[in-house]
Formats: structure tokens, sequence, C-alpha cells
């Protein structure tokens, strides 16, 4: 996924737009460039790796111009470097683009027959070229830019800049998100409100297939039909823009830091005033109306997926099957038409879970989503988009939100459960009790940081590590290796404790440290056993459990760290904070890049 902005200013445009890259540069970092009309003629810079290169750049070679789009770059098509960094240039036309053009190819090969030769590997590329042709057959920039839209298959945000045009930017988007800032006397474009926050909380955001005509002082904008479109310019509150570090090294750190504080605002918009019962902050649901419920996500909010269905099963006797998006519309799933599909997204923008989305409507009796962006695509395509409260969340390995999701999640479950009979006014009050003191649960978990810290230390230097869960924490073992290897490139598989006798236990010798996450509950014993099977082959053990827990059974292992006690059902929430922890403190201890890790990106708005 990249990030784009334009920029019409009353400026010089080139330092607001690389202040609005730097809020967007978590959605990708493989390279940036900026394109303005200076004096009339379109001008550029671009530089491959992080920001800080384009911003280098800027500073030996400045760009005037108060016209700019500017551009952060996960690749997809085309290597990193600057002959594929945006923005693509032909001629009197400058574009930046996040999405995948699909049928770029066929399209390159019409314009090489017409001399419109391409000097890239990229498919964004070809939209410039496309303009290019036109303009040269005579149409006027907004109709060139629209043809070449209209060419266009597969998903995209784009802009549009061009010579001799101080005064004009042509937005689209399909598939990718694109919102509009209003300035006094300027106006913005950008992949979403946090790049725009420095210029603008007034926004518009486009709808699928909408095209925008910008000025200085005007904003057309046209549906997919042609017709002119009017779209609501909402005023976002400061927090939601406002994306700082306060004080912690990294994002990643402070967004562990802050889940008590997001954990208890999520916990109050889920239940009722009197905290004895569960509310939906948004709308309500029949559960006794469902037979069935399909979930499907991609990485961190799928293993939220995989914790639910234990919660849906054991507490509602609700069936769950449990997709990874970018399998399930391919498997062609059967789906009853009295189930709900549910779809978890921390940006709502994912391509796959939004595909996902997409082959379920229509035939399951309801889309649900479990987001953190209420505005987002997958939201606003669900009959009941759920919000997770977990606030801006800019570290690429998703932590608040993941713990977040789990909470509505679990709202979910245990609202299912007394709604079907499952759970009486008692259970209920139990749970809910127990839900209530989950916050300062967690809080106190986060005194085991120092010696967290400690155990990253002594696995940085590991090539391999295993993680081992049963019951619902089997996902938390997935979701740690999956923290570890995202941050700290360390290669980490998570295993069902019970599985691991069935082949991976070869894998087991003194230099392969194993983390077993294991709270004193129903299945404990039966891990502790899979636990000494490791150590009795000469495996380093870490055991995180409960003080009970490590009082039974942490003779001999290599490491310990001991959680507060919390209920077996709410341990998943609990557990993801040391599997956070470590995988922070490794990452940081090898010196590798916490908030954005190579080859990521934050959201993947591509399939
Ligand atoms: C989480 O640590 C990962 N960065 C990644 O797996 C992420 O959870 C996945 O890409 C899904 O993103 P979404 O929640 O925005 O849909």
């Amino acid at each position: 996924m990249c990030g784009i902005v334009g920029v019409l200013g009353k400026n010089e445009v080139s330092p607001i737009i690389v202040e609005a890259l730097k809020r967007l540069e978590y959605r990708g970092y493989d390279s940036a460039g900026i394109a303005t009309v200076n004096d009339g003629k379109l001008d550029r810079r671009r530089a491959v790796g992080k920001l800080v290169n384009l911003s280098d750049l800027l500073v030996h070679e400045p760009l005037a111009g108060k016209a700019g789009i500017g551009h952060t770059r996960w690749a997809t098509h085309g290597a990193p470097s600057v002959v594929n960094a945006h923005p693509h240039k032909s001629g009197p036309v400058a574009v930046v683009h996040n999405g995948i053009i699909e049928n770029f190819k066929e399209l390159r090969a019409d314009l090489d027959k017409d001399g419109y030769g391409t000097k890239t590997d990229t498919d964004t590329e070809t939209v410039v070229l496309l303009t290019h042709r036109f303009l040269d057959n005579g149409a006027s920039p907004r109709d060139a830019a629209e043809q070449t839209i209209a060419l266009l298959e597969g998903a995209f945000a784009l802009c549009f800049l061009f010579d001799g045009e101080d005064d004009l930017m042509i937005a689209a988007r399909k598939g990718s998100p694109l919102a509009v800032g209003h300035g006094d006397g300027e106006m913005y474009v950008g992949s979403d409100a946090i790049a725009l926050a420095p210029m603008t909380n007034r926004i518009t955001y486009l709808e699928e297939g909408d095209r925008a005509v910008l000025t200085r002082t005007s904003l057309e904008i046209f549906d997919a039909q042609g017709m002119l479109a009017n779209r609501p310019v909402k005023t976002l509150s400061l927090d939601e823009a406002r994306v700082e570090k306060a004080g912690h090294k990294h994002f990643m750190a402070k967004e562990i830091a802050e889940q008590p504080i997001v954990l208890a605002d999520a916990l109050q918009a889920y239940s009722t005033p009197d905290g004895k019962g569960i509310e939906l902050p948004n709308g309500t649901l029949d559960f006794t109306k469902c037979d069935r419920i399909t979930m499907v996500a991609c990485g961190t909010a799928n293993l939220a997926c995989q914790v639910a269905k234990y919660w849906f099963e054991q507490l509602a006797g609700l069936p769950v099957d449990v997709d990874i998006a970018s399998e399930f519309r391919y498997r062609k799933p059967v789906i009853s038409d009295k189930s709900y599909a549910l779809f978890v997204s921390q940006s709502g923008e994912t391509a796959d879970t939004l595909a996902a989305l997409r082959y379920a409507k229509d035939r399951a009796a309801m889309i649900l989503s479990v987001v953190n962006v209420p505005e987002s695509s997958i939201a606003r395509e669900s009959d009941l988009a759920l919000p997770i409260m977990a606030g801006i969340e800019v570290g690429v390995a998703s932590t608040k939100a993941f713990t977040c999701q789990l909470l509505a999640l679990a709202a979910l479950a245990l609202q299912a459960g007394h709604q079907r009979g499952h759970l009486d006014d008692a259970a209920m009050a139990a749970h809910m009790a127990d839900l209530n003191l989950l916050p300062g649960v967690l809080n106190q978990s986060l005194a085991q940081e120092k010696a967290i810290k400690r155990v990253a230390h002594k696995i940085s230097t590991a090539q391999d590590v295993l993680f081992l869960g049963r019951g619902a924490m089997y996902p938390l073992a997935l979701e740690g290796a999956l923290k570890l290897k995202e941050i700290s490139y360390i290669h980490a598989e998570g295993y069902a404790s019970g599985e691991l006798k069935h082949g991976p236990i070869a894998l087991i010798d003194k230099s392969v440290p194993v983390v077993v996450l294991a709270p004193t509950d129903d299945l404990f014993d039966k891990t502790v056993s899979n636990m000494q099977e490791v150590m009795a082959r000469g495996g380093k053990v870490v055991l995180i459990s409960d003080a009970k827990g490590v009082r039974e059974a942490g003779d001999g292992v290599w490491e310990t760290v001991v959680m507060p006690q919390i209920s077996p059902f709410l341990a998943p929430i609990l557990y993801a904070v040391p599997a956070q922890l470590l995988a922070y403190h490794t990452a940081v201890a090898k010196g590798t890049d916490v908030d954005q890790p190579r080859n990521l990106a934050k959201s993947v708005t591509v399939e």
C-alpha cells in the first residue's frame, strides 16, 4: 500500500507535502517523491528508501511551486528505485497512485504501438502515458484524466497534476481510499485524514468510483455514473488527527502502553451503563436468528477471529468458521443464508478482506465488521460496523488494535451466549465482572516489561523460535510468532502444544527457544507435559504463566515471566501483552526498524 498527497496551496507546497507524507510513511517506505507546477511547468524530485532521503534531496535541490503531489511507496510492480518512484511523469502530466492497475500490460502494448514507450517497471506509468496520449490528441486535462480512468481496471487512488495548470488537481478513487481536505483558500487530497491533519480537519471522503476536480476554491465530485455527487464535509476531532509518540521511543511502544486506556474505552462502549451487561455502541444484533458465524480477516486480525471462535462456540453454542481472507472467496465457501459474516480489520481497507466481504454480501444474512476506522471501505459496506475504539495505530505491527478487536469480539460472544440462553444472568454477571477487571489487570502485566526485556535479549540471537499454546492460547502462540518475525525478522512459528510431537519436535535443540503461553486453566497440565517433552530434548523453554503456574512448572525452564491472575476466558487478551513486548524488545535489541519493518505496510490495500 502507498500514501498519496496533493496540495493546491497559497504558499510553497514542498514542505507541506513532506510533512503530510511523514504521516503516511507507515503505509509504505520503499521510495518517496514530489512533483510541483513551478512557473507553469511540472518539476519533480524523487528518492529511494525512506522519506528522509527525499527531504535531504530537497535541501540540496529545492522544489518550488504552490501546487504539488507527493507519494510514499510500498512496491508492488517494479523494485524500489528512483526510476520506479512516484510521481510518474510523461510530457505535460504527472500522477501519484495507490493500488494496482491490473490491465497495465495490455494498455502498455497499445501505448508502445503509438510511440508512448515505457521507461519503468511500474503499472502506474501506464496511467501517465495514457493521459499524455489523450492530451496529445487534443483532450483537455480533465477529459484526458477522465478518459484514462475509464480504461483502468484494478484498484487505484490517483492524483493528477498538469503542466500550465497551477490551480487544478484531478483525483479518483476505486478500491483504494482517498480523502479531500478543505483549507482556507487551499485544497488537499490525501490517502487518509491523518495525512491532512496539519492543514485541516474538514474532510470529504470520496466514495468508490468517485472522481474529483479540485481548484483552490472549488471541489466538484462526480460519481461512478458521471453524475455530480454531493459528498458531506466532516469535521474530524483533533484526537483522530493528532498522532505523536508521546515520549516513547517508538509508536509501537506507545501503542502497547496505551492498551489499558483504550481497552477501558472499548469496554465502556460495549457495556450497559451499569457495567453488568453488553450493549453494542452503535446498533443491535439478534444472535437467535443466526445459525453460524463466518469470520474472515488477515494477519493479526485473523488470529483475533481464531480466538473468538473458541468464545462463540463455548459461550454461545454457535458454530464458527474462520478463513484467511485471501483464501476465502477462492474456496467458494457455502454460506448459509441464516449465517452472519463477520470481517475484522484494523484499517478497514485490506483488499483481501474487502473482497471477501463482497463475496459474502447477498449470501450471508448479515455483514458485520469489527474495525478501527469507522469511515473505512469495509465499515461502509457492512450492515453493522462495530468500532474497536483503539485510536490511531501507527506502528505497522498491530498491538492495541488486536486487544481491542478481542474485546469487541468477546462482547459479541457474551451477548450471543446470553441471547441464546447459554449464559444465564449469573454467568453473564461473572463474565462481566472479569471483563471489568481487564484494563487494570492488563496494566499490571505491563510491569513485567523488565523481565520480558531480559528474555528478549536472550532470544535476540536465535535463528528460530517456537511459540506454544493450547485452546484459545493457540492463536496467541501464532500471534506471538507473527509479532516476532514481522519486526525482528527472526524466523518464528506458533504451534498448538499438542501438535509438537507430530513432527515439529524434530526442530528442538538447545539453539531453539520455545515460548510457552500457559495460564493455569483446564489445559495447563497437558501443556506442561508438552513443555517437558521439549526440555527433555534440550529445548530452552520460556514459560509465560501466572504465579501458580510458574510455581508448579517453572523448575528447570530457561526463563519465566509471571503474569497476573485472570479468568481463562480473558487470558488470550492479557497474554497478548508479553507476546507484544517480547517481539518489541527483541527487535530493539536487534536494531531493526520497529515501527516500519522492512517489506511491510500498515494496511495492504492490494491483493
Ligand atoms: C499485524 O501485526 C500485521 N501488521 C498484519 O498482519 C495485519 O494484521 C493485517 O495486514 C491485517 O490488517 P487489517 O487489520 O488492517 O485488515
